[in-house]
């Protein structure tokens, strides 16, 4: 039996290998794509997830979310992932639409019509997750769990504290937090330990096509380099759900700062249980680095 998930995403380079996976790892049913703004705006991100759709010929609908985090202006990272967001490769013209509705009703209505509960994964600003649960709060019950790519125990990736996704949208992601999912974290603790290596990058061109259109996009990808290695921060979100034993997690209490002037963003890890809060994150510690790249190689090689 597939595992049905949804994936909330703002491709996003690492977000197009996280979605390959999504779409080729035999245990998951991508029932559903939103997109949110996050690395670049929203119309670029969702221009982007169609792309990747039509090159995947998949049946996955797709709705376009939140063009801004809840409170703040939207900042990007244009400068990882190019301006379009999908820099390095030049996708064939499509006719493919998001639908209408935007993304957290979209969430909403596919938890509704589950026969059973669905994992939602978040690989971009939560803002998406945080309006479904403002707006639909009943559909909690629909949840399985949410895993997200966000936040970080240790240092930050956008700030000396804060890692982008939640950076972006720290009221969002503080509404999450709080809410009472259960939540899956894998964090740049771990996240930044996801490479490929150079040498692996070296073979994608002679894969199959999707090798080859991600080789084209890492080129110009910027958490890391093709000669020193990229950093697989969203795949790890997926590599989670179909292969949890490469990753260790500890229950925490997390909590999201919203207020503070140089530390916004920051998701405050209780790993050593100080302030005696009940927790509400299982937070990805270590990784099985090997066994990760072992199950990367395996599932790109299942894609077209
Ligand atoms: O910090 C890494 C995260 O920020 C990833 O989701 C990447 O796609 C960017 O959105
Ligand atoms: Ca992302």
């Amino acid at each position: 039996m597939r595992l049905p998930i949804i994936l909330d995403t703002d491709p996003g380079i690492d977000d197009a290998a996280a979605i390959a996976a999504a779409l080729f790892a035999p245990e998951l049913d991508l029932q559903l794509m939103t997109t949110v703004a996050g690395n670049v705006s929203v119309e670029k991100t969702t221009r982007n997830a169609l792309q990747l759709l039509h090159f995947w010929n998949a049946d996955v609908p797709l709705a376009q979310g939140a063009s801004m985090p809840l409170v703040r202006p939207l900042r990007d990272a244009a400068s990882v992932h190019g301006e379009s967001g999908m820099e390095g490769y030049e996708f064939v013209e499509h006719d493919r639409q998001a639908m209408v509705k935007p993304a957290f009703q979209a969430i909403r209505d596919a938890l509704m019509h589950a026969p059973q509960p669905v994992t939602l994964v978040a690989i971009g600003p939560l803002t998406n997750i945080a309006l479904l649960l403002t707006h639909y709060p009943e559909c909690v019950f629909n949840i399985q769990r949410l895993v997200i790519m966000g936040g970080a125990a240790g240092r930050g990736n956008f700030t000396p504290n804060a890692e982008f996704n939640i950076a972006i949208d720290p009221e969002a992601a503080a509404k999450v937090f709080q809410s009472g999912l259960e939540i899956v974290m894998c964090g740049l603790d771990v996240t930044n330990q996801a490479m490929l290596a150079p040498e692996y990058l070296a073979t994608l061109p002679q894969l199959n096509q999707t090798g080859k259109m991600l080789h084209a996009l890492f080129s110009h990808y910027r958490s890391g380099s093709m000669n020193t290695g990229l950093r697989m921060h969203d795949l790890c979100a997926i590599a989670w759900l179909v292969r949890p034993e490469l990753f260790t997690l500890q229950s925490c209490f997390v909590a999201v700062e919203t207020q503070g002037e140089y530390t916004s963003g920051t998701t405050v890890v209780d790993i050593e249980g100080r302030l005696g809060h009940p927790t509400n994150a299982q937070v990805a510690l270590g990784i099985d680095v090997e066994g990760f790249q072992q199950w990367v190689a395996e599932v790109l090689a299942l894609a077209p």
